[in-house]
């Protein structure tokens, strides 16, 4: 993707940032996992057995630098402006060809729901998304159940287009997901030309 350096790549909110990790934010990183871990499993796939360590945590940085830098998928800590790291939103399954498409995921620290940092991180990656990565289109699928993430996309344009069933394992079970999605036209209110590349 032309134009955006990993290691440069910080997009601010009035109260969130959101940033690529480094290794150095990788103690940080599992000490927010570790204390979310009963939070977050109903919402997950099921992890690895050594996903609580510092060196699987450095893996996954290590991997998200490989992904970001083969187009495949653009993962970004969420900080406060005072710079602690309470969460993670990223783009993966990016599609190129005829679909310029990603798909969507994110979680926030439980002690910080409810201040507005997942619709501020949203709404930062959407705009990477569509001026940066220069995708065509964003997709998130959320549990029927799950109102708090629904609210999020629809406080960031994103529409409803239905209902997956069985759509992904989480938590070790097939579970149903309603699609909701946002394109460049809508995010910008005007027709967009496809890129020539
Ligand atoms: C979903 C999640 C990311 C939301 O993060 P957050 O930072 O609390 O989100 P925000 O504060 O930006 O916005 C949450 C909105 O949902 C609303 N909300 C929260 N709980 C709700 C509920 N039970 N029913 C309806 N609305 C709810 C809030 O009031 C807020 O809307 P408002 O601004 O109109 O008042 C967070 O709860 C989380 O990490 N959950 C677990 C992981 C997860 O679900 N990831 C997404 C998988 S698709």
């Amino acid at each position: 993707m032309s134009g955006s350096r990993i290691n440069d790549m910080e997009l601010r909110g009035e109260a969130t940032i959101i940033r690529a990790l480094e290794p150095g934010d990788a103690e940080e990183n599992l000490r927010l996992r570790r204390r979310n871990d009963d939070f977050l499993r109903p919402f997950e796939p099921i992890k690895a057995s050594d996903y609580l360590t510092l060196d699987a945590q450095l893996r996954s940085i290590d991997d998200a630098v490989r992904a970001w830098k083969d187009d495949r998928a653009y993962s970004f800590g969420v900080f406060t402006r005072d710079g602690a790291l309470i969460g993670k939103v990223g783009l993966s399954n990016v599609s190129r060809g005829a679909w310029q498409s990603a798909t969507l995921g994110y979680f926030i620290d439980k002690d910080h729901n409810g201040r507005g940092h997942c619709t501020e991180a949203v709404g930062l990656i959407v705009e990477f998304a569509f001026d940066r990565a220069r995708l065509h289109r964003v997709q998130a699928a959320v549990m029927p159940h799950n109102a708090a993430s629904a609210r999020v996309l629809a406080k960031n344009g994103f529409r409803f287009e239905g209902f997956a069933p069985k759509y992904l394992c989480i938590n070790g079970r097939w579970e149903d997901h309603h699609v909701y999605s946002i394109t460049v036209e809508r995010y910008t209110g005007r027709p967009v030309q496809p890129d020539r590349r």
